[in-house]
């Protein structure tokens, strides 16, 4: 990868330029990118996170009017994509990542629209020698793309003389900066870390273009976020079992390690796990298609958050994929 090239705008290289009394059709052109159908579905997936959503979209309205310009031969410079998702764990960081990749491919700002998620481990060697090749790995993994570095702070370690997240840090900046046309940071983690990374690191803020925070859900999009999954898994509440999951949310939500919408869908996989040895117990071999769609309100009061406010550390890690230090 040549670091001294500089970005042109790809997408001038192929849409037809248009003489300067042309007019052009702004809903054409938007409708022709199918990305309202990506807005849609970050709106009907999705609960809450307004902000969130608002601006995707003027990110989205931004780049079709450059699109515009480009067949206009107006602009010749890509626009700087790389963004910075901050926010606590479970707030839909990664999910909107990957519906932004999917924006900017069909919008043609990336050719493939893929998202390489990575942290420090994946870009940092261990030994002299071993960083610079192994962040380009993950750089050449994902051109083309978006490359998402969750909890990129820990790049940084000052404290540490010998660490060689600074060099790995160096390549970023020269790849977000030569390969903006084809390649777009996303950075993500906790706010406050964030904010003293990029204190410390000027060079890498001054190449992020958008910041997004992700704010905590209330108890009520927590529920709704509940009932989505629900829904999408094909299961449903008994009256009982909402009235005791409506109970559950605001005493998780005071409890250690709560993680937003992960701690919902871990309750309810829990919640799954109850059902079913609720079924085999139960010794009824019958079984209709409305008990195994329904959960009942056992399945969630055996939890320990309501026998003793504490978390189930029983069944929790390890029987599920993609558990973070939550244990509810
Ligand atoms: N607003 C939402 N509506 C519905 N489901 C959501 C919402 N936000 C997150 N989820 C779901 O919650 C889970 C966690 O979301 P995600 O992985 O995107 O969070 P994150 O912010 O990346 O978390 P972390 O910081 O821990 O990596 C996913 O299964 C996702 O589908
Ligand atoms: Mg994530």
């Amino acid at each position: 990868m040549s670091d001294t090239e500089t970005s042109e705008n790809a997408l001038s290289q192929d849409l037809e330029i248009l003489p300067d009394d042309a007019a052009v059709d702004l809903q054409a052109e938007f409708e022709k990118s199918q990305v309202q159908e990506v807005l849609d579905k970050l709106d009907n997936e999705l609960v809450g996170l307004v902000p969130v959503k608002t601006r995707i979209k003027e990110i989205a309205a931004l780049l079709l009017v450059d699109r515009l310009r480009c067949r206009f031969s107006l602009s010749s410079e890509t626009p700087t994509l790389h963004m910075n998702f901050t926010g606590n764990p479970g707030t839909g960081k990664t999910t909107v990542a990957l519906r932004m990749a999917e924006i900017l491919h069909r919008l043609g700002y990336v050719r493939e629209g893929h998202l390489v998620s990575v942290t420090r481990d994946d870009l940092v060697g261990q030994y002299i020698g071993h960083t610079a090749p192994k962040t380009k790995a993950v750089i050449k993994k994902a051109m083309g793309g978006v490359l998402f570095i969750d909890e990129a702070y820990y790049l940084y370690k000052p404290e540490n003389e010998r660490d060689y997240g600074g060099e790995s840090i160096e390549i970023l900046l020269q790849v977000m900066e030569n390969h903006r046309d084809d390649l777009v940071v996303i950075l993500a983690g906790y706010k406050d870390k964030m904010d003293k990374f990029f204190e410390s690191n000027p060079g890498m803020r001054s190449r992020i273009a958008h910041h997004l925070d992700f704010p905590d859900y209330s108890a009520d999009e927590l529920e709704q976020i509940a009932d989505l999954m629900l829904a999408d898994q094909s299961y449903k509440l008994s009256d009982c079992a909402r009235r005791a999951l409506s109970e559950y949310i605001p005493i998780r939500t005071g409890l250690p390690h709560f993680a937003n919408a992960r701690s919902i869908r871990n309750a309810l996989d829990r919640a799954r796990l109850r059902q079913a040895n609720r079924l085999f117990a139960s010794g009824n071999k019958q079984l209709k298609k409305e008990d195994l769609i329904t959960l009942t309100e056992e399945d969630f009061r055996a939890s320990r958050v309501f026998l003793d406010g504490k978390l189930d550390g029983d069944l929790a890690d390890g029987t599920m994929n993609e558990i973070k230090i939550d244990n509810s």
